[in-house]
């Protein structure tokens, strides 16, 4: 054996130890660009997802009916759901080897026992197919054809009337948060009281994104409605006193740092920090 040999043996064991990844690290990959195809805009319709839930259904169909003892449509159903899984596996060539056609037919052999049982046995195989491609894909394809991104949307500063973007009108927010806690924590209440104004009619702002991706006025209840006004007037009462209560103030601060930022990105952030890898 050369040496030459020995060695891309040995490094195939080293890699072999090492890159797999670990069964429960989870990787969010950026979608094969021939699925496009099916989603807006360049497909009308979400044609994937309609292929999804055909097959679905043809899967679904044949226990309903062996179950009504309705042979005649397990059969229908058993294969439809073969035809259906073929042309799906065709559509995406980067997603081949998530199928196994073997598996439906042989799920589909089984159905056509009409022994329950053995349908059922039969299904794990197939099941196991769907299952392991959408561990793999699922969020991703939310993330990348279900998620509106915020890297398009442009904010106007109300203190500067100048437009920018989202990501560095939150720069700008949190700057003007700080000034207001840090100033209170020195002791300085009158620049709190200045900065407060400028972050609240910043923040208030944020209520003209809202209409960007949702179609109703009702979701402005959260992060930027009654509980955040509650906070500012509080924060505001505080500041005007003769003696600002501290432990009132901290109070209203953590109220919005909680349910307005804190919240708003829980929801919203997340599936950002996934398109911003897939921009870079
Ligand atoms: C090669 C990958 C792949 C395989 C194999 C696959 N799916 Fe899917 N499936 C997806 C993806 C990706 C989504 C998410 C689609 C979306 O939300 O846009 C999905 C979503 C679904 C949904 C939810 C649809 C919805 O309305 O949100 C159903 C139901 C479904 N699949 C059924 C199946 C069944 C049944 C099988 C096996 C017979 C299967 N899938 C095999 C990739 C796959
Ligand atoms: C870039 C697009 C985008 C912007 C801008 C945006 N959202 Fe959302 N938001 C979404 C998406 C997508 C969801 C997931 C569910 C959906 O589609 O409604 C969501 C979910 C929510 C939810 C969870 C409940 C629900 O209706 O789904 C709330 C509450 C919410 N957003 C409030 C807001 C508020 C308030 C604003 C403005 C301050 C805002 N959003 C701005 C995209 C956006
Ligand atoms: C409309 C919901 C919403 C509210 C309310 C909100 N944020 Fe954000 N914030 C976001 C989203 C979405 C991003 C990610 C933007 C992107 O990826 O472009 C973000 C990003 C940020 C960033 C990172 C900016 C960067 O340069 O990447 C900071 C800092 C931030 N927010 C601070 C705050 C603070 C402080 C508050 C409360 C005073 C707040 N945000 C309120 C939605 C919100």
């Amino acid at each position: 054996m050369s040496f030459l040999r020995i060695i891309l043996i040995a490094a195939a064991f080293i890699f072999i130890g090492i890159l797999p990844v670990h069964a429960k690290d989870m990787i969010v990959k950026e979608p094969p660009k021939s699925l496009s195809k099916y989603y807006p805009p360049e497909s009308k319709q979400s044609k994937w997802i309609q292929q999804m839930h055909k097959m679905s259904t043809h899967f679904g169909g044949v226990f309903v009916n062996l179950k009504e003892k309705d042979f005649e449509n397990v059969d229908i159903h058993a294969d439809k759901l073969v035809e259906e899984y073929k042309k799906t596996s065709e559509m995406v060539p980067e997603w081949e080897d998530y199928f196994d056609i073997k598996a439906a037919e042989a799920f589909a052999a089984a159905a056509k026992t009409h022994d329950i049982a053995q349908a059922g046995k039969a299904s794990g195989k197939l099941g196991k197919t769907c299952g392991k491609c959408h561990a793999e894909n699922e969020v991703s394809v939310w993330a990348k054809f279900h998620w509106p991104s915020f890297h398009k949307i442009k904010v106007t500063d109300p203190i500067s009337e100048k437009e920018i973007e989202f990501d560095d009108y939150m720069g700008s927010i949190s700057a003007s948060f700080k000034g207001v806690t840090v100033n209170f924590g020195e002791g300085q209440y009158d620049r709190a009281a200045k900065a407060l104004k400028i972050f609240k009619s910043r923040y208030m702002e944020l209520k003209s994104t809202c209409s960007k991706c949702h179609a109703t006025q009702d979701v402005k209840r959260f992060y930027v409605g009654q509980d955040a006004d509650t906070a500012f007037a509080g924060l505001s009462q505080e500041l005007d006193s003769e003696k600002p209560n501290p432990e009132k103030f901290w109070k209203n601060i953590g109220l919005l740092g909680k349910t307005g930022c804190k919240h708003c990105h829980l929801v919203h952030r997340t599936n950002s920090f996934i398109q911003e890898m897939w921009e870079k």
